[in-house]
This record gives C-alpha cells, structure tokens and sequence, in this order.
C-alpha cells in the first residue's frame, strides 16, 4: 500500500496551462514509438537536430583499414568529440569501454570481404543480441543496381521488422559500388527506395550537384559518408555543402581518422555541423588545434 497523501499543501491542476505537445524534432519521425525517437535522440543532438557520426566499421570488409590498425590508440582519443559511434560488434565488445554512452550505431550486414562479390551481404546479427548490446540503430547496407540488389533490400526490410518490435532504428546505407552511378539521379533513386521500405534514416554519398534534390525527395533524415580522404579543408567544405543543402549530419570515417590531427579534425567537424561554421573558419580553427597539440 502506498503512504496516504497527507501533504497540507493545496493540490495544483494548473488547469489554465494547456498540456505540452511538441512535435518531434527529426525530420519524418514524429510518428514514430518512444523508446525508437529516445534512441534517435542519443544519435541525433535534439538542440541542433544534427550528427556527427564516427564512423569506424570499414574492417567487417577490408580488414584493417589504415588508421584502425590499433583502435585502442587511434580512435578512443576521439570518442569524446563524437555524437555517435557506428562500429562492429567485435571492436565493440574487445575496445570500446561499456561506460561510453552515446549512441551506437551497429554494423547488422555482411559477409564478403573486399576479395569478393561487395553486394552478396546477409545479416550478420540477432536481434536479442543488438538488445543485449543496447545499440541505437542498427546499419545495413543496401546495393541498388548491385548484382545481389534484392537480396541487400530484403536484408533492410527483414531488420526493419525487428527493429521495429523492439524499437530500434535501422539506417540504410546506399552502398555505391565499383560500376554504380555517383550523382544525384542515382542518390534519389537509391534513398528513396531505402526510405520508403521503412527505414529511420539513410546515410548516402555527397554529390556536388543537386544534393538537395536527394534531401528533399527522401521523407526521412539523410546523413553523409565521408568517402575516400581528402584535404581538411575539402572535407570540411563537403560537410558544409552537405549541411546546407539540407542534410541531417555526417558518418565520417577516413577523413576523420586518416587525418594527421584526428581531434582536431572531429573539433573542426562539428563546428561545420552543429553551428554552421563557415568550411574557411573551421579550417583554421582545425589548424590553431592541430598546433597546440603538437
Ligand atoms: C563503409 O561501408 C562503411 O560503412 C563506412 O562506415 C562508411 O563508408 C563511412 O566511412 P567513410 O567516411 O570512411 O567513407
């Protein structure tokens, strides 16, 4: 039995305060369950409805990539300036403290490795074991025009349903194979397609032309991979484009971690994504950092 209220207190309605009923702030969710917004929101910050994504899965295909032959040295430095962390569950479980408590993005697909066929994926996780890991959303990538397309597609939406039943996210990762386009016909066609067979969000490539065509036509957030390495300023100016052109954040790899100053550059990153830094600005701001730490 509870206690009786015996507080002398005069109770308080507040009947001339009308209930809060705020939309939700990410693009196409707000019909979605509470514990799936609860775990976008440890993706996306709900003040700037941005992300910046660290994004360091590469080996479940290539082995280990350069800049995460040691992830205990290079990446965990970084894991503090990240939004998110989007991994596989081996380096989770070996590298990663249990005490980091961002979200996690899980690499869910796979199976060939760089030696063979990209687009032969199956799932590559158990539902009870995305829950046992407490992720925020689960990744699988989806090869539009590849040779194992509908297999890739039937993957999403077979991970889609379980997400769904425990209310954990799904983003779609248009994978651009060797012989697929890389302009934004093909970036409408492939999101949109992921988009619509149920995904949270998608995570495409940056064309220079048109991106926010490919962010306009796709009813749920998009995020930006990074790709191969380029420049800092390059980097910084593609995230910039991405943002304006209406994009929801970045899933930045390489050009994070194959950076001479890789905290440097996350800093710089997320000035570009989470308050609009101008990419000249970030530059040097990305430069006054690298120097202060040598
Ligand atoms: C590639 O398939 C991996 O899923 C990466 O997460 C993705 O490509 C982003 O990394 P990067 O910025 O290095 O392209």
């Amino acid at each position: 039995m509870p206690e009786i209220d015996v507080s002398e207190k005069e109770k308080q309605f507040y009947v001339d305060i009308p209930a809060k009923n705020e939309p939700f702030f990410l693009k196409g969710s707000n019909n979605l369950d509470w514990g799936m917004k609860n775990r976008l929101s440890k993706i996306f910050n709900p003040k700037s409805g941005k992300t910046v994504m660290l994004a360091i899965d590469h080996g479940y295909f290539q082995g280990p990539t350069t800049g995460l032959e040691r992830v205990d040295v290079t990446i965990l430095p970084l894991l503090e300036h990240c939004d998110t962390l989007m991994l596989t569950r081996g380096i989770m479980r070996s590298i990663i403290p249990p005490t980091f408590a961002k979200g996690i993005v899980l690499r869910a697909s796979g199976g060939p490795s760089v030696l063979n066929e990209l687009s032969n994926e199956q799932i590559a996780i158990d539902i009870d074991e995305a829950i046992r890991l407490n992720v925020a959303a689960m990744a699988v990538q989806v090869f539009i025009g590849g040779t194992f397309e509908t297999q890739s597609v039937h993957n999403m939406t077979r991970l889609v349903d379980l997400g769904n039943r425990y209310g954990i996210p799904v983003l779609g990762v248009t994978a651009v194979g060797k012989d697929m386009g890389r302009d934004a016909k093909y970036m409408r066609l492939a999101s949109r397609i992921i988009a619509e067979l149920g995904v949270s969000y998608v995570k495409t490539y940056y064309v220079p032309e048109d991106f926010d065509t490919v962010v306009a036509s796709c009813p749920v957030p998009i995020v930006i991979a990074g790709g191969k390495k380029l420049s800092e300023l390059d980097a910084l100016t593609m995230a910039y484009n991405a943002i304006q052109d209406g994009a929801a954040g970045v899933d930045m790899g390489r050009n994070i971690f194959q950076s001479d100053a890789p905290v440097a550059m996350i800093k710089a990153l997320r000035k570009v994504v989470h308050d609009g830094e101008k990419p000249k600005s970030a530059y040097d701001f990305f430069l006054t950092e690298k120097n202060k730490a040598q």
